[in-house]
């Protein structure tokens, strides 16, 4: 837990994710966010929804699971839950890029798809991990869609949508347009194949090719199984993911491509 809440949170921090800082806005130019986690000892977990003016929402997450007997806090009252855990508020401007601000004026053209400006951009944030005892975690982090309406609640904190982990079976995170990941319960269709004695990288495989030939849905996932065999599988154009195992780092971005160095 301790490992996949600092990755997101790195993930956050950097205004080149779709996540914290760097979030795309919705349509008023608001930042709302979304963040899941999940414990897969105890299939705890701590999720917040349309959350505002706070730096790092994973963090929030994992105080929802560890200090309420809820697994969600939405809007204001996540906010009102942060403010009582001591989580400082932040700037809305803090959390707002340039870049974020012209990909919103530019859908707000009545011709522009958003679904389609964002794929493969810019996507949601997430890491999976398990330990040496075979404990996994997933935790996963949004800005949600470009130019959502107010109020649009995504896939990232509905667990099962925005993430599962089941220490008897793996954890995974996705990204990808969220009302299709919805549609099929993309996480926990990948973890039913997993039960049912594949590995990571099929049931990946299985679980985005159901989505893109049920939904038209395109997106990418982390996996990664209490053996730490792992996979990082996508059927949108692009997907940037790292796995460290050992002494090894392993990253990629487009399909195909796996490179290896020392960590
Ligand atoms: N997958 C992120 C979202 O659609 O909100």
């Amino acid at each position: 837990m301790d490992a996949v809440v600092e990755a997101v949170t790195i993930l956050e921090n950097n205004p080149a994710y779709n996540a914290g800082r760097g979030s795309v806005l919705n349509v008023k130019g608001e930042v709302e966010m979304d963040a899941l986690v999940m414990d897969g000892r105890t299939l705890g977990s701590g999720a917040v929804s349309a959350v505002r003016r706070v730096a790092n929402p994973i963090q929030l997450a994992r105080l929802v699971m560890e200090k309420t007997s809820h697994l969600c806090l939405t809007a204001e009252g996540a906010s009102k839950f942060a403010r009582a855990m001591g989580v400082p508020e932040v700037p809305e401007e803090s959390l707002i890029t340039d870049y974020a601000t012209m990909r919103w004026k530019k859908n707000l053209n009545p011709d522009a798809n958003p679904v389609k400006c964002q794929m493969g951009e810019m996507g949601t944030v997430g890491a999976v991990a398990v330990d040496k005892e075979g404990n996994v975690a997933c935790a996963t982090s949004t800005g949600g869609m470009i130019n959502k309406m107010e109020g649009r609640v995504g896939d990232t904190p509905c667990i099962g949508c925005g993430g599962y982990a089941d220490n008897q079976i793996g954890a995974v995170s996705p990204t990808g347009h969220g009302e299709t990941i919805m549609k099929v319960t993309l996480p926990r269709l990948i973890l039913f194949h997993m039960e049912q004695g594949k590995g990571p990288k099929e049931a990946s495989d299985m679980g985005l090719a159901y989505m893109k030939e049920r939904v038209s849905g395109l997106g990418g996932v982390i996996t990664v199984d209490p053996t730490g065999q792992w996979a990082a599988r996508f059927n949108s154009l692009q997907m940037s993911w790292a796995a460290a195992q050992q002494d090894q780092l392993h990253y990629g971005l487009y399909h195909g491509e796996d490179f290896t160095e020392p960590v």
